[in-house]
């Protein structure tokens, strides 16, 4: 079987090319007709000449023009002649009209297009045509193109302004002898990023291409999405892995798998060997755009501290010793029957990953369900987005986000809260910026000033900065303002809800306590301020609500969820494109690992456990009996194991002691338990306490799928073999196996056919399908063969939507006079969860450590200056960082990123949880911020431990 499938009987080799027809579609619906050298074609109307050409497989020479992009007309390569009209138009800005006759070739045009091109070579930085001596120069092949043989003018031309080579961003550089100033960067970065970082900067010759105010990229507001590379047709722009290997071989489409946008990307390689990720136009979760981290740090699935050989040791205090696999799978096997035969059934869990593939996520709570015995399995999605799986599922009968990404292109009134998509859904953020700058409108409920609430050509209408847990009552507030002012769709309401429910939220709503007047005094937020965004959402067209972890990281975060649900409902935000209730997923698959079953009460298609038909079926086709009592999730286990009842776990793909919160809770657990298993890339901090280490494999090296936060699920393919020789959903198979339960797949494609044979909604899902379709929404199913791109279209899943009410309880985590600051946490553009991917790129350049926000009247009371090392403590414990003083956040909030091991910012947050979920309250803690001279004892301990980890990594590397 070949290493690369496009499905599993047609094996990929060659480079994928995608057409570029030049300009955008047009979705007119009016229809034109024309002739294009003797074609006849009909196009919709405001196509341009170019993109009709292509169309009809006649290609014209192009510069400046690419169909990212709005056409510009600067390059004049693609002139065309029209009967009966004088001159050469650019086809690229000349839209098409019913019955013209366009010719793209003649001598007159072959003329005037070896013209232009001979006058931008005599530019260049070359000294002949010859194309072997310049491979990484393109405008070499446009100039064969148009047929051009010879420079009559030499190549001595005068030459455009030319600093040097531009080397500073660590992944691509910038030759501007190579450039023709097309402004097809300018523009990508423009229309594409929304980030405006690159201008023309002089005239004539001097004119230069020029980031931020003419200075080195690396110092520039460029967030190196790529976006400029990938427009620039010259090379000028170019990926240093393109400079430094050479030009790709062969291709294959595949999925990103950082965060929950879910982005896909041709890998282009040279061999075994990634020459660098592209994105796919095809890809209906990025449309052709990418950032900076699934672009560019793909760089470590070969980082040198990565491990590639299983080690096992008895103790946690003993060095790790490199073992075989059938040792280490026999160790993990014995260990856990050992401690099951000793202590009872219930003593060992899993837990799944949000990082890996819906096969390998299925497969480890399968394990735990028929190997284990037992229900204790639980994910990552535990600390992020479990109250969106309840409060959705409760309120419209299914734990998932409504709508697709191209919805936003139909919104009018964006409610953005508690999320930062610029830093954490980059590519969503440029989407939502672009329909902005097209005039929709932003409202922005955060405590911190995030970049969206101002953006280059656009900015929020209202930035309601409400204090950290709050956002119960502030939604409350928006909808008193709703049903008080008349603004209920009363409509959609009676059709679609449930109508006694509606009275009683109505009724709750109305009371005096949630007006805007009211919650201002907990909120901190003017009541005019919420008055009028509750009218502009209410009033201004399609409204749609995007939110994050801000939501839902809170001990009211499924009342949140709820609370969301009822405003949309009450307004008809339901239901078509443009509106919606839409999660933003933190991490790439942590809406898979939901749907797989992952959490402990829940088969796959969230089915509790204890439906016994289900329950049967499951068992027949696993010939395994099954636990009807739901399991234990993360903290119950590690509450379990700190009373000695629960004693082995097995941790694929996670590093819960850096991403859980009350880090020393969740080491006194780890530390207690017999038998702790971790299957990762890196030696992560749970690892610290692991006693088998099996070496996972990175999503370069394995088939499978991916869901986004759009129910979207993609293919992931493997492009190189897995470097610790297995895929992850083939360790779990093995220790399964050793457990006494084989469970035998020859490819995950058949572990989807699993999943379709007993979820119902994705009974319509096979490798084969997403591969015919390019991705498939659930559900997919007969009712909706090719998926479903919007829910609840002609009535909720649940049948009637239900309003719930949603009291606001504040949290137990009160400021006072020892910590009287609130602490609110979140991600930074380069960095990615817990960084043991982003740490080991050169995405490190960005973002070296995490640093405290602090208001500048805050550090001032307290003798803070910028940079200064302060100590953050709380009543769970205490870190040290340094400060960046900053207007972001209010007087009374500070912020902080938790990427970096040596600040762990959740030995400061505490046990509170949401109520429904369990998920941890990370969004809201106490804290009292102070002077510091440096690291804690504790951060010093983890440095040497972590040093002393690489030098271990180091010796088995030079070992082999
Ligand atoms: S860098 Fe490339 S895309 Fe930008 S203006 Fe120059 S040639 Fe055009
Ligand atoms: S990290 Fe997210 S936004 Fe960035 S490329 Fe990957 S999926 Fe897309
Ligand atoms: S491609 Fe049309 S003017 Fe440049």
């Amino acid at each position: 079987m070949s290493l690369v499938e496009d499905n599993r009987n047609k094996p990929v080799h060659s480079l994928i090319e995608e057409i570029d027809y030049g300009t955008p579609a047009s979705r007119a619906e009016k229809t034109v007709t024309l002739t294009i050298d003797g074609k006849s074609i009909t196009v919709p109307e405001g196509t341009s000449i170019m993109r009709a050409a292509m169309e009809t497989g006649i290609e014209i020479p192009k510069l400046c023009a690419t169909d990212m992009l709005d056409a510009f007309g600067s390059c004049r390569v693609c002139l065309v002649e029209i009967e009966g009209r004088g001159g050469t138009p650019a086809s690229c800005t000349t839209p098409v009209a019913e019955g013209i006759v366009v010719r793209t070739q003649s001598e007159r045009l072959d003329r005037l297009r070896r013209g232009v091109m001979e006058l931008y070579v005599t530019d260049h930085s070359v000294d002949s045509l010859d194309r072997s001596k310049y491979p990484n120069v393109d405008l070499l092949e446009t100039a064969e193109e148009v047929g051009l043989t010879e420079v009559r003018y030499g190549f001595d031309g005068e030459r455009h302004r030319n600093p040097g080579i531009d080397d500073s961003n660590p992944y691509f550089s910038f030759d501007p002898a190579k450039c023709i100033v097309c402004s097809r960067c300018v523009r990508a970065c423009e229309e594409v990023q929304g980030t405006f970082a690159l201008t023309v900067s002089g005239r004539g010759f001097d004119s230069i291409i020029a980031a931020g105010m003419d200075e080195k990229f690396i110092e520039s507001e460029c967030v190196s999405c790529g976006a400029c590379v990938q427009a620039c047709p010259t090379g000028s722009l170019r990926e240093k892995t393109m400079l430094e290997k050479g030009k790709p071989e062969w291709s294959a489409i595949t999925t990103c798998a950082y965060c929950g946008v879910g982005c896909a990307f041709k890998a282009e390689m040279r061999g075994n060997e990634v020459i660098r990720m592209m994105p796919y136009k095809d890809g209906k979760a990025n449309r052709g755009h990418s950032c900076v981290k699934g672009r560019f740090a793909w760089g470590y699935a070969n980082h040198k501290e990565r491990i590639l050989k299983p080690m096992i040791r008895e103790k946690i205090t003993e060095p790790w010793r490199e073992v075989s696999w059938e040792e280490a799978i026999g160790r993990v096997a014995s260990e856990f029957k050992r401690i099951q035969g000793k202590y009872g059934r219930g003593s060992i869990g899993g837990i799944t990953s949000s990082r890996c593939t819906d096969e390998e996520t299925f497969l480890v709570q399968k394990l735990v369900r028929a190997t284990f015995g037992n229900n204790n399995v639980d994910t990552c999605a535990r600390v992020c987005h479990s109250p969106t799986g309840y409060g959705l599922k409760t309120t419209f009968g299914t734990s998932a986000g409504t709508q697709d990404f191209d919805s936003v292109e139909h919104t009018d009134v964006v409610i953005l809260i508690g999320a930062n998509p610029t830093d954490a859904h980059p590519v969503f953020a440029s989407r939502l910026k672009k329909r902005l700058r097209q005039g929709a409108k932003l409202i922005v409920i955060d405590p911190r000033r995030i970049d969206l609430v101002r953006m280059p050509h656009a900015e929020a209408s209202y930035h309601l900065p409400t204090l950290p847990g709050t956002n119960v009552a502030i939604l409350s507030a928006l909808a008193h303002v709703v049903v008080s002012g008349g603004l209920v769709d009363e409509k959609f309401v009676r059709e679609r809800c449930e109508l006694d429910a509606f009275q009683d939220w109505a009724a709750f709503v109305s009371e005096k306590r949630n007006s805007p007047e009211e919650v201002a005094k907990v909120t901190g937020v003017p009541a005019e301020d919420i008055r009028a965004a509750a009218r502009l959402y209410a009033t201004g067209g399609n409204g749609a609500i995007y939110y994050g972890l801000g939501i839902t990281e809170h001990s009211q975060g499924s009342t949140a969820v709820m609370a969301i649900a009822n405003l949309a409902m009450a307004t008809g935000n339901i239901g078509r494109p443009g509106v919606g209730v839409n999660p933003l997923r933190g991490q790439n698959n942590v809406q898979g690992s939901c749907d797989m079953g992952s959490f402990p009460h829940e088969l796959s298609g969230y089915r509790h456990i204890a439906d016994e038909p289900l329950r049967k079926m499951f068992e027949a086709d696993w010939h395994r009996p099954l636990d009807p009592e739901p399991g234990l999730r993360i903290p119950n286990m590690l509450d379990a194991a700190v009373d000695g009842s629960f004693k082995g776990l097995y941790v694929q793909g996670e590093d819960i002691l850096q991403s859980d919160p009350d880090t020393h809770h969740v080491a006194a657990g780890l530390a207690a338990m017999e038998c702790v298993v971790v299957q990762d890339l890196f030696l992560n901090e749970t690892a610290n306490y692991a006693h088998v280490f099996l070496p996972g494999s990175t999503f370069l090296e394995k088939n499978g799928t991916f869901i986004n936060a759009e129910r979207r699920i993609q293919l992931v393919r493997k492009v190189m073999e897995p470097k610790n020789g297995y895929e992850d959903w083939q360790i779990t198979c093995m220790i399964s196996e050793a457990m006494g339960y084989p469970m035998h797949y020859d490819h995950p494609s058949e572990i989807m056919d699993e999943i379709a044979r007993l979820t119902p909604t994705f009974a319509g899902v096979s490798f084969q399908r997403v591969a015919e379709l390019g991705s498939i929404q659930w559900p997919c199913n007969e009712k909706a063969p090719e998926g479903t791109p919007v829910m609840h279209m002609n009535g909720f899943v649940r049948g009637k939507g239900k309003f719930v009410v949603t009291e606001y309880i504040p949290t137990d985590e009160r400021t006072g006079a020892r910590f009287p600051l609130l602490l609110t946490t979140g991600r930074i553009l380069s960095q990615y969860n817990v960084g043991a991917q982003t740490r080991r790129t050169d995405n490190v350049v960005w973002h070296k450590e995490d640093r405290l926000e602090i208001h500048p009247h805050d550090a001032e009371q307290r003798g803070i200056r910028d940079g200064d090392w302060v100590k953050l403590a709380s009543r769970a414990g205490e870190t040290t960082l340094r400060a960046l003083i900053t207007e972001r956040v209010a007087p009374g909030v500070v912020y902080t990123t938790f990427h970096h091991p040596d600040t762990q910012a959740n030995v400061v947050t505490t046990e509170y949880s949401d109520w429904a979920t369990n998920c941890p309250e990370y969004k809201v803690t106490a804290v009292q911020v102070s002077p510091s001279n440096g690291p804690t004892q504790w951060q010093e301990d983890y440095n040497d431990l972590a040093r002393k980890s690489r030098r271990i990594a180091a010796a088995i590397e030079a070992a082999e």
